[in-house]
């Protein structure tokens, strides 16, 4: 049964579906095996905690990537994500792909990739940077592709994420990961402390009105999540995954528990909860003391979660 939240597909009869979807894994993996982990890479990724070394987190892609976006993720996270939900040869879905991490990770492991975004600016630098061109496999001129000499597909789409159902068939990806804007996080003026400094975002995305970050209001925020993430759960496939990258936020003061809030709207999409990762960032961070010895706070750039969930196999 399908739940009365889930969105279908609004352009069943689109022609834009990308051709080379759904794909099949190619790996030797027996049967019910939910990755092609060793048992050593299982075991290291079932410690709750994720933490990444210095020399992993400041590669030359990411160092780059970090000079053109704002709020990238390292590609040894997607990496090890990548690898933890799916098999070689299956197709991973970003629909908030900024500047490619997923899809470059994607592709280094042999996993074919689709991501969204909306601002061209990130899309052309990513078509710049693994070589995307508008072929045969575009069905629109707003997006990019290749076929790369291994044989994985990398196809790009510059658009809202809310177009999903018009390029992707339901049932068509085995894993969706990705990094949400933090609602309008990015737009807030930065304290006197990171002014001071110079730890702060200096740029939005965009002021696209379309561009989640650039919701007024909360609700608004979680309307547009749940928009999109209904579409994911369409296109996933039965007993496929969905990770969130994301972090609680202080907005003026004021506690945003945003993990807690995407819990509670993706189980209400029919979402099963499997698993919750907090990703350690402590080593990107010096803690000073601050607001001593009034309010105490914690410093909620030190960690993000991994919030896993599950299209269950008994639903479309
Ligand atoms: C946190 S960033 C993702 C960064 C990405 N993980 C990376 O490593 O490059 C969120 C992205 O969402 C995009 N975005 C915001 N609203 C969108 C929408 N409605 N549809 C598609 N992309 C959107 C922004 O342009 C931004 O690049």
């Amino acid at each position: 049964m399908i739940p009365e939240s889930v969105s279908m597909p609004e352009n069943n009869s689109s022609n834009n579906l990308i051709p080379w979807l759904p794909t099949e894994r190619t790996c030797a993996c027996p049967k019910g095996a939910m990755n092609c982990l060793s048992e050593r890479e299982w075991l290291r990724n079932q410690v709750p905690i994720w933490w990444f070394r210095a020399r992993e987190l400041n590669t030359r892609f990411d160092s780059f990537s970090r000079q053109q976006h704002p709020a990238v993720f390292p590609s040894v996270l997607a990496k090890r994500v990548i690898k933890n939900y799916s098999h070689e040869n299956e197709t991973v879905l970003d629909v908030f792909c900024g500047v490619g991490t997923t899809l470059y990770a994607a592709s280094v492991l042999g996993r074919n990739s689709v991501g969204f975004d909306l601002n061209s600016k990130f899309t052309d630098f990513i078509n710049r940077r693994l070589k995307l061109i508008n072929d045969d496999h575009c069905t629109t001129s707003t997006s990019t592709h290749r076929y790369t000499r291994a044989g994985q597909h990398i196809h790009l789409v510059c658009s809202d994420s809310r177009k999903l159902p018009e390029y992707l068939p339901p049932a068509s990806v085995d894993l969706a990961f990705t990094s949400p804007p933090y609602w309008d996080l990015l737009n807030q003026p930065p304290s006197k402390r990171n002014l001071k400094n110079k730890r702060y975002l200096k740029q939005n995305y965009s002021n696209d009105a379309s561009d989640l970050s650039n919701e007024l209001a909360l609700d608004g925020f979680f309307d547009s999540i749940k928009n999109i993430f209904g579409k994911v759960y369409t296109v996933l496939k039965p007993g496929g995954r969905c990770v969130i990258d994301t972090g609680d936020y202080r907005r003026r003061g004021e506690y945003i528990p945003l993990s807690n809030l995407y819990i509670k709207v993706l189980r209400d999409l029919g979402f099963e909860l499997k698993n919750i990762i907090i990703w350690d960032r402590r080593n990107e961070y010096d803690i000073g003391l601050f607001s001593y010895p009034q309010n105490f706070i914690v410093n909620n750039g030190m960690f993000e979660y991994l919030l896993e969930f599950k299209k269950n196999t008994s639903q479309k």
